[in-house]
């Protein structure tokens, strides 16, 4: 796979002996270093409130790699040329020890790529923040990248895009929503915009209705607390479905260029037709898995048995533009479902007339399907004619359109998409990164269905863990006279 060099830089990642930063953010590093992209005078420099040094620290990351690096992956020698990049300083976010240090220790890196990585409790953005300012980094060309929770609602976004405007301008800003760095995300824009085939069908009067699926068969695996204060809504629709929503049903930007997508990602949120109190129960279907077998309900798992914080959503979201009104785009999540699968799907009218008669019955409208996982693949289901004499019979097939054979990409491994984000970041390209406007938004629409929930006191629907969600959220789609996928392959 091709890589395209980045320029020198310093990292320096708040929170790096978090439980992010061992999982993805250090493993996709050294990936990104073993396919060369890293160049050799590169630092990164992590910094927490752990009493480390840089050597500890060299150990917890060795550890790391050992942990979440494919072992065929990891050599003495590509190890040992990561570690010697890394560097410590041990900091206190929200008082002053180490910030002096940390300024010694960048001193003589001014003309390099200098980025600070937010990966911290959203408690800390503000003082990290303000302490960036104090203490003279907050200066061109520095950039900053702030993790997920962007707020738990409108408000609190406001304050805290308002305080990354205090030390930072907008280009300098990256917030992340790690969805945007999916192979198939990416896809999703060339499929649409490189092709001419798609784009007479994809408005309401070819397109019937779009699925939105993030299913997960996890539960909230030892995060209960931060889960229980969110919840789907906040945890996955604002920020990751939101996203897919917005890539699925924007207008071609002029260019493939930060702003420009990000304009027309945002027409598309602030199109959205807000859910008020009197439509939440016919458009929204919030869940909690209860115990089924070995697994234990989500009232155990996040150990509050009051708790009324919902682990699945279904909810009907309609876009009023030209393009989309009369198409309804249904969105869903949770967790402890059946199985893994996450995939936006965009289903076809039917034919006008069928010429089949009773033969034709059963077939449905063309579906396009951009699974992101559990693997990349693109689909056409297509009805054709089953194969041998005897009369026209058809049958639905699919079309498969995944690019692995075609590539030569068969037992490849796609890059995660924090090591495609990460790059993005030091290369100075925001197009996978949200703008503040566009976070605002997204909550504004979120907030009213929160606000509508807890004015109507209805508790969240049980549903069996393992299973595919409640049974109203079939209901939601039934009513229409459609129906959910399978979450099943
Ligand atoms: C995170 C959520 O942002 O995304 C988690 O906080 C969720 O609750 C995760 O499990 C899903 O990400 P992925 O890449 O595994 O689909």
């Amino acid at each position: 796979m091709k890589t395209i060099p980045v320029p020198d830089f310093d990292l320096v990642v708040f929170g790096a002996t978090g439980d992010l930063s061992k999982r993805k953010l250090i493993p996709a590093l050294y990936y990104r270093m073993i396919a060369g992209q890293i160049p050799p005078g590169s630092r990164i420099i992590g910094s927490s409130r752990r009493e480390m040094d840089k050597n500890s620290f060299r150990l917890f990351a060795k550890q790391a790699l050992e942990e979440f690096v494919k072992p065929d992956k990891l050599n003495s020698k590509h190890l040992q040329s990561f570690l010697e990049i890394l560097d410590f300083v041990r900091m206190d976010a929200s008082g002053d020890v180490g910030w002096k240090q940390l300024a010694e220790t960048l001193e003589g890196s001014r003309d390099r790529v200098r980025a600070f990585y937010l990966s911290i409790s959203p408690g800390l953005f503000g003082p990290v923040l303000e302490r960036l300012v104090k203490y003279g980094f907050a200066i061109e060309p520095t950039r900053v990248v702030v993790e997920k929770p962007f707020g738990r609602d409108f408000a609190s976004a406001q304050a805290l895009n308002r305080q990354l405007s205090n030390g930072f301008r907008e280009s300098q800003i990256y917030r992340i929503d790690h969805y945007l760095g999916k192979e198939t995300v990416q896809n999703l824009m060339a499929l649409r915009f490189a092709n001419s085939l798609f784009e007479p069908l994809w408005n309401s009067r070819h397109v019937d209705h779009v699925q939105i699926t993030v299913a997960e068969d996890i539960g909230v695996e030892g995060r209960g607390e931060y889960y229980d204060q969110s919840g789907a809504m906040r945890d996955m629709v604002q920020n990751h479905l939101m996203q897919l929503l917005c890539l699925t049903a924007m207008e071609p930007p002029n260019m493939f260029e930060a702003d420009a997508v990000r304009d027309e990602k945002l027409k598309v949120i602030k199109a959205l037709e807000p859910i008020t109190p009197e439509d939440i129960a016919a458009h929204t279907v919030r869940g909690q898995y209860r115990a089924n077998g070995e697994a234990q309900s989500y009232f155990d798992d996040v150990g509050n048995s009051d708790s009324r914080t919902e682990c699945y959503l279904a909810l009907k979201a309609e876009i009023a533009n030209w393009r989309w009104s009369g198409t309804p785009f249904y969105l869903r999540t949770g967790k402890r479902l059946r199985s893994r699968l996450t995939e936006i799907v965009v289903i076809f009218k039917d034919t006008p007339h069928s010429i089949f008669g009773e033969k034709g019955s059963n077939l449905h409208g063309n579906a396009l399907v951009m699974r992101l996982q559990p693997d990349e693949a693109i689909t056409l289901q297509m009805n054709i004619k089953d194969p041998g004499p005897g009369g026209m019979r058809l049958r639905e097939v699919s079309l498969d359109m995944s690019f692995k054979d075609q590539l030569n990409l068969d037992g490849a491994e796609m890059p995660d998409a924090y090591e495609r984000l990460l790059m993005d970041v030091i290369r100075g390209d925001q197009t996978l990164f949200m703008r503040g406007d566009e976070v605002e938004a997204a909550w504004k629409w979120a907030d009213s269905i929160l606000q509508a929930w807890s004015k109507s006191g209805h508790p969240p629907r049980q549903y069996d863990a393992g299973s595919s969600g409640p049974e109203d959220a079939m209901m939601l789609i039934h009513r229409d006279g459609r129906r959910w996928r399978d979450i099943q392959l």
